[in-house]
């Protein structure tokens, strides 16, 4: 499962068009991949204005049927970067697909009290956090007791495979491995973009096997999303 792609095209850096996207869900499915989450952006200064959001549904409901006639079950969230104009909205409307969770991007820079503080509005809004690629965040690179914190909020961590292999560089690399040997880690995703940076895990999953054993497929399989798929999860107290 891979809860984080930029494969149903919204204008932003993922793909450009339906057919880049289902060209990659069709190599995704063979290289095992079974239920991908395509997560357009929402970023800060545009927000998601109404043409674009009605442009990104149609766009996956005529891509969803495609995509399962490979195997793959294509959802539609959204990749939200916090700022405080995201708490005038409704945290339904980014919502994960078929998830009670939204998932909430860490900004490579700037402060780490506004991932955190979006992430209390989105769970008071009885949805479930999902903390997107905190080992790319220059504030989790300094003090990586921020991830330990969230976690112990109930929220989960998704970390990007890319990371994992080194292609962001050595200390992302190093603070992901760091973060999965400690037991920090609920969630591996691809965060695929685009060909040259796509939306597959199967290298990842070997890095992980190698490592960690039968412990890996339970961050690529879903199971960690349990309390995401109870209605009012958050509000429990998980
Ligand atoms: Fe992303």
């Amino acid at each position: 499962m891979d809860i984080h792609s930029h494969v149903v095209p919204s204008g932003d850096d993922g793909v450009a068009s339906e057919s880049e996207g289902l060209d990659l869900i069709r190599l995704a499915a063979e290289r095992g991949t079974r239920a991908i989450y395509g997560t357009p952006h929402v970023w800060p200064i545009d927000g998601l204005r109404e043409a674009r959001e009605a442009a990104v549904r149609a766009a996956h409901e005529r891509m969803r049927e495609v995509a399962s006639a490979s195997g793959v079950d294509l959802q539609l969230g959204f990749e939200v970067t916090p700022v405080p104009e995201r708490h005038d909205e409704d945290p339904e409307r980014y919502r994960l697909g078929d998830l009670n969770a939204v998932l909430v991007e860490v900004p490579f820079r700037g402060p780490i009290g506004l991932p955190f503080d979006y992430g209390d509005f989105v769970e008071d809004a009885g949805f479930l956090p999902i903390l997107a690629h905190p080992e790319r965040s220059d504030a989790v690179l300094a003090d990586p007791s921020h991830v330990r914190e969230a976690r112990e909020r109930g929220w989960l961590i998704q970390l990007n495979g890319s990371s994992i292999l080194g292609q962001h560089g050595r200390a992302e690399r190093n603070l992901a491995w760091k973060l999965l040997h400690d037991g920090l880690v609920d969630l591996v995703a691809s965060d695929g973009h685009r060909a040259s940076r796509p939306p597959f895990l199967d290298e990842t999953r070997h890095a992980l096997v190698e490592r960690l054993g039968d412990a890996a497929d339970l961050l690529l399989d879903g199971s960690n999303l349990a309390p995401a798929r109870q209605t009012g999860a958050c509000a429990t107290g998980m």
